[in-house]
């Protein structure tokens, strides 16, 4: 029996030139993924946590052995070759705002002084009403939303010239703004560029980014629950630019954990009627979250993850009834230093109770960082491939994978890397993995 045959293999562009990672946002996240990235480089650390980097793909039968390197297999741009900047609301640069963050240890950051120093951050687009918690000093002053797009397009193109980019990338990592659902003005590019020029209150600063980087015909992540990308007009201006989207909101902390621990209870068919998860958490994106209407945001992307995976309407007996509590704390002696407990009230045979408790002492960037780089890659290899529009194969790295309306996420990180890798063996002609297995016993 066959594998499920592929394609011939897709032309894909080769990756020349310089890859500019331009990050609306310049805190903990972002300085710690370009901090990172220039440590590997030089040969000072290792890029654990990132599939592009150290992951490898099965290809052909169990018996064949083939099993290259990602980064090998397709043909990814090499990290010597990205160039970093991006906005901010602070001043800052990426070696003082690592520095504030506390992510990375001095004894890691100051051979860095030199490079991160250089990366200073554009004048951001800030809107009070959008990030309550955070007084901005550094921002764009203009007569109009259309007018603050046009100065972030100006900003694109003038950083493309300055570091010789044949290609860029926007992964935004900024703050997490206040929760919005579409509006009227969301509703057509023709009526989102209106509202750009009549300054519509309901076009969020992410989505001011969003539209200028798509614009430009630039891949564009969304790091943030934010709704952003999730509009009627800014799919059709993706649609039309022939861009690769992506988002939302980095999967890492609790999440990552639940979307583990979940399938494996489905799996078994235990029933869960309560999930109670709490963190405390001490950096600048905890005291964002401390803002109720950013928390909201938070929220809703957090706690669609089970509904997705335990599909409570196929077992109504076993998933029809949970409890689901997502909470924040805003802690500041915890710094980056997330701790999350999960308590999970689990029932077996016979309606006999179990708990689980989990507590994941994790570093919120440290996770994050390898999530950044990948995104930018794949982004990168999806644009040069010919791919647009919501790109589901990267639903791996998301707490809310983007989808077309009307088709549920897949949450279940087993079945979004099988469907990553599935697609890079799709583009290079290799045949698909079932784990069907029939193959062995001909
Ligand atoms: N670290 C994680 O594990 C993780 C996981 C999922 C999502 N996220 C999200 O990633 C984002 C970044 O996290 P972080 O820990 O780096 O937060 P952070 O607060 O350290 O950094 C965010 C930065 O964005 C800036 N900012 C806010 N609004 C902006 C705007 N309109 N334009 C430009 N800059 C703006 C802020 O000044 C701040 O420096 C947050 O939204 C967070 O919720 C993080």
């Amino acid at each position: 029996m066959p594998l499920v045959k592929s394609g011939p293999p897709i032309d894909i562009k080769p990756p020349t030139g310089k890859l500019g990672v331009l990050t609306p946002g310049m805190g903990a996240v972002a300085t710690t993924f370009m901090a990172g990235v220039e440590a590997i480089r030089r040969g000072i650390s290792k890029p654990i946590g990132s599939l592009t980097q150290t992951g490898t793909v099965r290809l052909g039968k169990r018996t064949d052995n083939r099993s290259p390197l990602i980064q090998e297999f397709v043909p990814l741009a090499k990290i010597e070759d990205l160039v970093f900047g991006g906005w901010d609301l602070f001043p800052d640069d990426a070696y003082q705002a690592a520095t504030k963050a506390g992510v990375l240890s001095k004894e890691h950051l100051e051979p860095l002084k030199g490079f991160l120093s250089k990366l200073q951050p554009m004048p951001a687009v800030f809107e009070q009403e959008y990030v309550k918690k955070l007084t901005a000093t550094h921002f764009k002053k203009g007569k109009s939303k259309a007018d603050l797009a046009e100065q972030v397009v100006a900003d694109i193109e003038g950083f493309k010239k300055r570091e010789n980019c044949e290609r860029l990338v926007l992964v935004w990592c900024g703050s997490t703004e206040v929760y919005r659902e579409v509006a009227p003005v969301h509703q057509s590019l023709a009526a989102f560029e209106k509202g750009l020029r009549e300054s519509d209150p309901e076009i969020a600063p992410s989505q001011i980014y969003a539209y200028a980087a798509l614009k430009l015909g630039i891949p564009y992540a969304n790091g943030a629950p934010n709704l952003t990308l999730d509009t009627p007009a800014l799919l059709e201006l993706a649609r039309k630019n022939s861009v690769p989207i992506t988002g939302k909101d980095f999967k890492t902390g609790q999440t990552f954990m639940k979307t583990l621990i979940a399938p494996g209870l489905k799996a078994r068919l235990l029933g869960v009627n309560g999930w109670y998860s709490t963190n405390i958490l001490g950096n600048r994106d905890g005291e964002v979250l401390d803002d109720p209407e950013s928390f909201k945001t938070k929220e809703v992307s957090k706690l669609g993850v089970l509904e997705h995976i335990l599909q409570p309407h196929l077992y109504p007996e076993l998933y029809g009834n949970i409890h689901h509590t997502v909470r924040i704390n805003y802690y500041p002696p915890a710094g980056d230093n997330k701790e999350g407990w999960d308590n999970i009230d689990i029932f077996g045979w016979m309606g006999y109770p179990m708990q689980i408790k989990i507590n994941f002492l994790c570093r919120d960037s440290i996770l994050a960082a390898p999530l950044v780089l990948d995104l930018a890659l794949f982004l990168d290899l999806a644009h040069r491939t010919g791919m647009s529009g919501i790109q589901e194969w990267l639903s791996f790295y998301w707490k809310s994978p983007m989808t077309p309306a009307g088709l549920y996420p897949e949450n279940d990180v087993f079945i979004q890397l099988m469907k990553l890798k599935n697609t890079l063996r799709y583009l290079r002609g290799e045949d698909l993995i079932t784990h069907l297995g029939a193959e062995y016993y001909d």
